[in-house]
């Protein structure tokens, strides 16, 4: 498995804005947003399927590359708080589908169930999937989504997970079951909690989003 904290400034800022327990709801929600856009643009490096062609610029024509409309990037927010996150994928990439799926950790089992599964019965072969969450903490609810995504046809090796902040129950859980998955996260925490909170993390982050 492959974890990846991009080493950038500008993610180090957004995750400072994130943590601060003064931030309040809306800057939260656009910090996360503006976090989201940077991971997904790391993690769509050498990812992305391309045309090339020749096309008539001004002065002469030029050999150019565009990427492949016929291939979209399926996005994969999970509610609520990967709504935030995924908020810019759409404006990063050119050709993207999104499938809302909605999940809920039990506060006191922590163990997650789906109220809201938009996925397709069945995805197209090739299938390159982002999964977005900014919280992987025991790792129930990503693992869980991984499975579904699995059981709809997607190859793990074309899922990348998106997420603010990752603790290490989340990633060996993921690394024990999905050897080829990637991470791309703009922050490792070292600890959950007993409550299923990352320490020091950022709070919850859906409510701190959504109110
Ligand atoms: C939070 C968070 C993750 C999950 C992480 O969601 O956004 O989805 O918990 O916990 P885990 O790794 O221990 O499973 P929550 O259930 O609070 O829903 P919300 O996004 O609607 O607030």
């Amino acid at each position: 498995m492959l974890v990846f904290v991009p080493p950038h400034p500008l993610i180090k800022h957004w995750i400072s804005v994130l943590r601060n327990e003064q931030t309040p709801c809306a800057i939260f929600k656009s910090a996360m947003a503006e976090l989201g856009r940077l991971l997904i643009y790391e993690a769509s490096r050498d990812w992305l399927p391309t045309i090339s062609g020749e096309i008539q610029s001004p002065m002469d024509v030029a050999t150019v590359e565009f990427i492949d409309p016929r291939e979209p990037v399926m996005i994969v927010p999970i509610l609520r708080a990967g709504l935030a996150l995924a908020e810019h994928a759409s404006s990063v990439l050119p050709a993207t589908v999104t499938y809302h799926l909605g999940m809920r950790r039990d506060e006191t089992t922590l163990e997650p169930s789906v109220y809201l599964n938009n996925l397709p019965e069945k995805f197209p072969q090739v299938s390159r999937v982002l999964a977005v969450d900014p919280m992987l903490a025991t790792g129930g609810t990503i693992v869980a989504a991984i499975d579904l995504l699995k059981d709809r046809g997607v190859n793990n090796n074309q899922i990348k997970i998106i997420s603010a902040v990752a603790a290490p129950p989340a990633l060996q859980k993921l690394s024990n079951k999905f050897p080829g998955i990637h991470v791309y996260a703009g922050m490792i925490d070292p600890v959950v909690n007993e409550k299923g909170f990352i320490i020091p993390g950022l709070g919850d982050a859906g409510d701190r989003s959504f109110g």
